[in-house]
């Protein structure tokens, strides 16, 4: 008889600018794991939604948009990195979705429960891929809650704010934080369970060594 496994996720939430997409990367790099980044799933819908000129406020209309959408979930690496897109009528809209117009919508798209049930369905279908790095706000607390591997990255809001200033972008990360704690469904919270980092004065390089160390320990405990 064969044992199938069942492929792992590790879970890294955590505050805007923390340092979650630079860190997830480079530990599913290390692992050979599958890279999920789930804000840029929001992300989608709120550039589809400017597309389609739905105004993102009328939660009714991104619920029936996001009811409608032809999407597609692929698997693509690049330089060494195996990373989960999501398509849209066969378009990856990678540089579309990071811009400020955007970035402005998608809070309110990701404030609609109906949306946020699809998004759970539509990234716990990426076990399709295999081993997952998944990173977002709500991984360890509501998309993937069984999984052992939890991880909640945070600094202090002066060192995240000087973090988004120097990639050029002047945001408002305390309103920001209040938003995506503070909403109705799923708000970013520490999941229970999970190994809090905070990296105020540690380089991406101690925080993904780190994180690489805390899954090897569990990944090694008797189960
Ligand atoms: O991480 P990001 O800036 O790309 O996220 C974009 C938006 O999506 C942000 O408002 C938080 C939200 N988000 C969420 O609510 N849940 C997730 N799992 C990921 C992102």
């Amino acid at each position: 008889m064969s044992l199938k496994k069942h492929p792992i996720v590790i879970a890294i939430d955590g505050t805007s600018a923390s340092g979650k997409s630079t860190n997830a990367k480079l530990v599913a790099r290390a692992l050979g794991y599958v890279y999920v980044d789930t804000g840029a799933m929001y992300r989608t819908l709120a550039w589809h939604c400017l597309l389609k000129r739905i105004d993102a406020r009328d939660a009714k209309a991104v619920a029936g948009a996001c009811r409608r959408w032809k999407t597609k979930l692929e698997c693509a690496e690049v330089s060494g990195l195996k990373a989960v897109r999501l398509l849209v009528d066969g378009y990856f809209p990678e540089k579309e979705i990071r811009l400020p117009e955007t970035a402005a919508a998608v809070a309110h798209v990701a404030a609609v429960p109906k949306v946020r049930e699809w998004m759970k369905k539509t990234q716990r279908d990426c076990i399709q891929f295999g081993n997952l790095v998944m990173e977002g706000r709500d991984i360890g607390t509501n998309v993937f809650p069984e999984t052992d591997y939890k991880f909640y990255l945070d600094a202090t809001l002066a060192e995240r704010s000087a973090r988004r200033a120097a990639d050029g972008v002047n945001e408002n990360l305390a309103a920001r934080d209040q938003r995506d704690s503070q909403r109705a469904v799923a708000p970013l919270m520490i999941a229970l369970g999970a190994v809090v980092i905070n990296n105020s004065s540690m380089t991406s390089e101690q925080t993904s060594g780190l994180l690489l160390e805390e899954i090897r320990k569990m990944m090694s405990a008797p189960k």
